[in-house]
């Protein structure tokens, strides 16, 4: 998919996927890590996760643990970026793009900038609630379709440039042509999400596509670093590490999403050259999520369609 020069090509890479509740990341010491990417559950994201917290106040209440432990293993200077979105769940929405601001900049974290992730319009995953006015075309009835997510950056503490050897600079050097043609210069980035296609490996879980994280470790690590995702889901944020020979971390509570990992990690490229290798720990406080969430979706989209046709 992607260029990587040959220069760098015999850097061995080694990724850690752990499956356990990131609220605790114990295998890694303080500032082991060098830039985090991540999404976390959107709340209980009716697609996603419905009912998987048992309230608001529970859900922030886990996310303020996990940013707790990512200022932690955190090293100084160095960058967290959190995709996320705020939810509309029973016509109410959640400020979870709000909240988790607040939440870590609590935690010490300056808050450095924001970008916006667009998503093309033909591809909207969620259903068009802008429809409603089509039947019920009067004021009141406006709920606009959403097509964008955030992406949170947040900063651990100033960075010391003069850390960085020349070497791992120059080896780690942003694509100019790229930058610019691609528009990464702009704080809204236009990205085509993941398609919800049936079969897919990621069914039923909400996966970012590559390029998020491969603009997002291109710009804040250098080769050879290492890359944490505490909300791995499938393991995009590792694969693409991997691909641009960053070392990664991944912690993720549902076991049954190991499958997906492997076959996601299965990079063609590093296969052939053997040159990443991969743990898996399974810990104790890993859960079975997948199949319970995707059957309460099923329940949940067979009550509203019932409804509907009434
Ligand atoms: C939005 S998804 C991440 C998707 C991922 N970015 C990808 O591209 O596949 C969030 C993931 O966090 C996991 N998760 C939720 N709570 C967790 C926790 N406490 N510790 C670790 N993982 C958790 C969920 O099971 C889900 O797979």
């Amino acid at each position: 998919m992607r260029k990587i020069a040959m220069a760098d090509a015999n850097i061995k890479t080694y990724h850690k996927l752990i499956f356990g509740d990131s609220e605790n990341m114990k295998e890694l010491p303080d500032g082991s890590v060098h830039l985090v990417v991540t999404s976390p559950p959107y709340f209980n994201a009716p697609f996603d996760y419905p009912d998987l917290f048992e309230s608001y106040e529970k859900y922030l209440d886990k996310m303020t643990k996990v940013a707790r432990e990512i200022k932690r293993v955190l090293a100084k200077g160095r960058i967290a970026c959190i995709v996320c979105d705020d939810i509309l769940i029973d016509g109410k929405k959640y400020p979870i793009v709000a909240d988790l601001t607040k939440i870590y900049i609590n935690e010490g974290f300056i808050y450095r900038d924001k970008i916006i992730w667009i998503k093309p319009e033909g591809y909207i995953r969620i259903s068009r609630r802008s429809g409603v006015i089509l039947q019920h075309p009067f004021p009141m009835y406006f709920y606009p379709d959403n097509m964008q997510e955030t992406i949170l950056i947040f900063q651990n503490g100033k960075f010391d440039y003069k850390s960085i050897p020349e070497k791992a600079k120059e080896q780690s050097k942003i694509d100019i042509s790229e930058y610019q043609t691609k528009k990464w210069y702009l704080n809204i980035w236009n990205i085509v999400n993941v398609l919800p296609l049936k079969n897919r490996a990621e069914n039923g879980i909400a996966a970012f596509p590559e390029e998020i994280p491969y603009r997002l470790i291109k710009l804040f690590s250098f080769i050879g670093e290492t890359v944490l995702d505490p909300f791995m889901g499938s393991g995009t944020t590792n694969k693409v590490s991997a691909m641009l020979k960053r070392n990664s971390v991944g912690y993720e509570i549902d076991l049954e999403l190991l499958e997906v990992v492997k076959e996601k990690m299965k990079l063609k490229y590093a296969r052939i050259l053997k040159d990443y290798e991969v743990e898996i720990i399974i810990r104790d406080d890993a859960k079975y999520l997948r199949t319970q969430l995707q059957n309460k979706v099923s329940v949940k989209n067979a009550r509203k369609n019932s409804k509907r046709s009434l």
